[in-house]
């Protein structure tokens, strides 16, 4: 499990206003923090290695590097305030150096370290007595015959490390495909789990500061095709006895991981109303985007507001809205969901290809 940490070797506290808020990894989550930064009177820095970003036209200051460059990011930890992150796959050792200078990173380091992980994520949800789909560690193909006891068929190999967007993942239905689907995810260190045949997907965008206060945006449900997120929805189509559940995990999660910020926790719900935890993602989320005009305050707000030791406001959100994700050559058809009353976030990237996300749409109401 994560370490119990509040930030305390943090050298600023709640008597020094923050200001200046560094963000690592420039996409469009970065994108999207740096616009509710401006709104708060905050400024950013984005680092990232590829200066033709989305977040470079947004942020104050862009520092180009990769994130294994530990000078430059003490350098860039330098002009921040608080240090924040809108993607997992950060070498968190660079990050613990930081840490011990003082420097306030949130979500802690600790909690990504844990969170970038599957196995030592699901073992902090177990730990917890929080309900996941049945899971076995597999490190070689030997491991396959006794993690399929557990799992059962059909089943599902994935990476611990790296998997975004369904990438890093290998389905078997039969226990004849482990060795080809140990094959397609290179062998790297992997979970086994177990298909689960949910009746819908759910997630919650919740927020949490240092005092510990939380709040959480409605339950959204979400739709995947080829593992990738395309819609979201408000309200999600469950009771509210499950909503509230969704909720409270997501809460109960926060408060064991002594969270300090947005983060996304995604369920299955089970025909049964059996809520099982998907996964964690200790960053703003891709199913959160209908905040973005759909609440106020948004994800992005809300998460800025966390880090930097504001007040968090419990959001005043609308009652309906979708959210399409725009992947790939969907950009080409932008356009026409303009001329059909969408509301369309441009990513601004220049290179359209299969599974890129480029862009979403909202509509607000049914
Ligand atoms: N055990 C499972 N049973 C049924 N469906 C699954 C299972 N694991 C993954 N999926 C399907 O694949 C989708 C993507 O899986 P997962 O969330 O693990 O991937 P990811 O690469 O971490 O994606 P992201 O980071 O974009 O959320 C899930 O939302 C779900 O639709
Ligand atoms: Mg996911």
């Amino acid at each position: 499990m994560a370490g119990k940490t509040n930030g305390s070797h943090c050298r600023n506290s709640a008597i020094n206003p923050m200001k200046q808020v560094g963000i690592l990894g420039g996409g469009q989550l970065a994108m999207m923090l740096a616009q509710a930064a401006k709104k708060l009177g905050l400024t950013t820095i984005v680092f990232a290695p590829d200066a033709d970003c989305p977040a470079a036209a947004y942020t104050d200051k862009f520092i180009q590097a990769e994130y294994e460059n530990i000078a430059a990011m003490k350098s860039f930890a330098g002009d921040c305030d608080v240090i924040t992150f809108e993607f997992e796959n950060l070498p968190v050792n660079n990050l613990f150096a930081l840490q011990e200078t003082g420097q306030c990173i949130f979500p802690d380091p600790k909690v990504l370290e844990s969170l970038q992980d599957r196995l030592t994520e699901k073992r902090f949800l177990q730990a917890n007595s929080i309900p996941l789909a049945p899971f076995a560690r597999i490190d070689k193909a030997s491991d396959f015959s006794k993690a399929i006891e557990a799992t059962g068929l059909p089943c599902v190999l994935k990476t611990r490390h790296f998997g975004y967007d369904g990438k890093g993942q290998s389905w078997i239905s039969d226990a004849m495909q482990t060795a080809k689907a140990f094959d397609l995810i290179h062998h790297h260190p992997a979970v086994l789990e177990a298909a689960i045949a949910f009746e819908l997907e759910v997630s919650v965008i919740g927020a949490r500061n240092s005092q510990g206060e939380f709040v959480a945006f409605p339950v959204t449900e979400n739709l995947h095709e080829d593992g990738i997120l395309r819609r979201s929805h408000i309200p999600a189509n469950c009771s509210s006895t499950i909503a509230k559940k969704a909720i409270t995990i997501t809460h109960d999660i926060a408060s064991y991981l002594n969270y300090v910020g947005v983060l996304a926790v995604e369920f299955f719900v089970q025909r049964d109303g059996q809520l099982l935890v998907n996964e964690i993602a200790p960053r703003v989320h891709n199913s959160g985007h209908w905040t973005k005009g759909g609440a106020n305050p948004d994800q992005f707000e809300m998460h800025l507001r966390a880090i930097t030791g504001m007040d968090l406001l419990e959001p005043n959100c609308v009652a309906e809205i979708t959210m399409v994700n725009l992947i790939g050559k969907d950009m080409a058809d932008a356009q026409k969901w303009n001329d059909d009353g969408w509301d369309i976030t441009d990513y601004g990237k220049g290179k359209m290809s299969k599974g890129r996300k480029m862009g979403h749409v909202v509509k607000i109401g049914s």
